[in-house]
């Protein structure tokens, strides 16, 4: 059905296609728009969260500081009877459900022990090793071409902002930053449709904070929800139901602000349509976790290919900024601590020894003295190198300076913020939104079946079907049509082709919740008759009427 309707289809397809590539048709290029559209819309109405876009193409150097080109790898296998490579955890899943927390000998025990070959069958494996998941590309040509890769992740572009998001916000923390694009990851063996792509959409929202004061929601008003928390010795336990405001407060999840982003990831799931019984949380145990992430959970979703984790909400603390800071030298990726009343402060000082600085550096001791007064990481060990306010770097003996411990007033400080991000997989979430709505039923002794999209995730609002295509009613259903494509956020299609039955049933399948039927009445009175496509009961309207309600999200008002 999602392929004949134009909903998702293989990418290049009259090539024979290519795993992991998909395309999203006229109908699901339209739900893909307004699921991402609804995402935005959700946390920019939070008012400190910002939307920023940055590019795919990424420097080598980004990736090395943010650690993705030395750890962002996964374990692969080949089969030595029919050469086929998988992803190795995922062979040994059966066995061990969270398999991607072991190590390369562990899955290599697992292997040996009757994980035989999806496609031959044999059980003959070579040893699990890493492979990097990005691609990698140069920017710029020939020798000159410097190694760059397609971003495996947005978040990257998030902290590079990180001094334009500050001076946005005034200087002043929590705030956040939203990105929707695409991602790139090579996966190793992508074979569950459009749950492993090596291209896929993805919305992330790095939230930026001061770790001693986390912001916190009250929580406590929220419905129970299921969690999966790790045994210390093994796989997950059972499942735990409880609120949010419980699992925070038992410890379970570890800090607020995660605790926070996972019902706002619940309340964002339920409003596109995922059914809240088959939503759990399920955390990360320390060997699983992401390089960067002290806390990490999964939000995952029930549906035809099991449970599968459509996103992360990951505490990354300060790794990514501090890391970007060690690496590129810049002072922009700290925020200002205001202490509530001055605090006095032991520090290291340096002085100059104006009798050796002087004869030493003659016309550049001026400088070396103020630099020496500047420096606010006393080195541990000399000769150190100094930089200079003309650029120029020296070098400083010990017999150069004195060392004193001064008291002094100080009324805040620098610190690295932290950061907490849920990471949003689009194309997971309209998977598991498509399987959650299709319903089936018998109409009439044949089988029927229709998506039951929430309104505003649909392709469109609306579909406007003239009775016949004569007498003028194809020109008032195109005026219809057109008056509600102008509204904001609104939108129809006109369909006048075959019998008012088969129209129906196209509009119910691809999950239009409203069908306009003008007929020979209309062209007298301008009413129309409005199917419902959940119970497909009809009523009639004034178009007037229809615009009002639909515009007000109230058109149930009018059955
Ligand atoms: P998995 O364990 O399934 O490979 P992951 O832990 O690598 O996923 P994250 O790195 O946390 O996933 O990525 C954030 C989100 O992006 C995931 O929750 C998922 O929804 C989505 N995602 C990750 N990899 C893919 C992919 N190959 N295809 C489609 N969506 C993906
Ligand atoms: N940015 C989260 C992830 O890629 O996993």
């Amino acid at each position: 059905m999602l392929r004949r309707r134009g909903i998702i289809l293989p990418a290049f397809e009259i090539y024979g296609g290519v795993s992991g590539l998909i395309d999203y048709g006229p109908v699901g290029a339209s739900i893909r728009r307004r699921v991402v559209q609804s995402w935005v819309d959700h946390w920019l109405s939070h008012g400190d969260i910002v939307e920023i876009d940055s590019p795919t193409v990424t420097p080598e150097t980004v990736l090395i500081a943010s650690g993705h080109v030395g750890e962002f790898n996964d374990l692969m296998t080949e089969c030595k009877s029919c050469n086929s490579i998988f992803r190795a955890d995922h062979l040994v899943e059966e066995q061990y459900p969270n398999a991607d927390s072991l190590s390369a000998e562990e899955i290599d025990k697992l292997l040996g022990n009757g994980a035989n070959c999806p496609n031959c069958s044999e059980n003959t494996w070579t040893p699990a090793k890493p492979m990097n998941l990005m691609f990698s590309t140069k920017i710029g040509a020939m020798s000159a071409g410097r190694t760059a890769y397609m971003r495996p992740e947005t978040a990257q572009g998030m902290f590079m902002l990180f001094p334009a998001l500050y001076r946005h916000f005034r200087q002043k923390l929590p705030f956040g930053a939203i990105q929707t694009g695409k991602g790139y990851r090579n996966e190793i063996s992508p074979r569950q449709g459009m749950i492993r792509l090596r291209e896929f959409n993805m919305a992330e929202l790095e939230y930026f904070i001061d770790p001693e004061k986390p912001p916190a929601d009250d929580l406590n008003r929220r419905t129970e929800i299921v969690l999966l928390v790790p045994d210390p010795d093994g796989p997950h336990s059972g499942e735990t139901r409880m609120g949010f405001g419980a699992a925070l407060d038992s410890g379970i999840v570890r800090h607020p602000t995660v605790a926070w982003f996972l019902a706002r990831t619940w309340d964002f799931l339920v409003n596109v349509g995922i059914d809240p019984e088959r939503i759990r949380f399920r955390q990360h145990a320390s060997t699983e976790m992401a390089h960067y992430a002290e806390d990490c959970w999964d939000c995952e979703i029930y549906g035809e290919h099991g449970w599968i984790e459509c996103v992360g909400i990951a505490n990354r603390t300060c790794h990514d900024l501090l890391s970007h800071e060690k690496k590129s030298n810049s002072k922009g990726l700290r925020a200002w601590r205001q202490f509530s009343v001055p605090r006095s402060q032991k520090i290291d000082r340096l002085t100059a020894i104006g009798s050796v600085i002087g004869p030493y550096f003659r016309g550049e001791a001026g400088l070396v003295t103020s630099a020496l007064e500047e420096l606010s990481d006393i080195p541990e060990f000399f000769p150190f190198k100094l930089t200079l306010s003309n650029g120029n770097v020296v070098s400083i003996d010990e017999n150069m300076v004195e060392r004193r411990k001064e008291v002094v007033n100080v009324s805040g400080e620098w610190f690295t913020p932290h950061v907490i991000e849920p990471a949003f997989g689009i194309d997971r979430i309209i998977w598991h939104i498509l399987d959650h709505s299709y319903q089936e039923s018998k109409k009439e002794g044949e089988d029927y079946t229709f998506l039951r999209l929430p309104e505003g995730i649909s392709s469109v609002d609306c579909v406007v079907l003239p009775l016949f295509d004569k007498d003028g009613m194809g020109e008032l259903a195109s005026e219809i049509t057109k008056a509600i494509n102008s509204l904001p956020h609104r939108s129809a299609e006109m369909d006048s082709s075959k019998s008012i039955g088969r129209r129906y049933a196209r509009a119910d399948e691809i999950g239009v919740p409203w069908a306009l039927t003008i007929d020979h009445t209309s062209l007298e009175d301008g009413s129309v008759t409005i199917r419902r496509r959940d119970d497909q009961v009809q009523v009639r309207a004034f178009v007037d009427e229809i615009i009002s309600n639909l515009l007000a999200g109230t058109m149930h008002s009018l059955f």
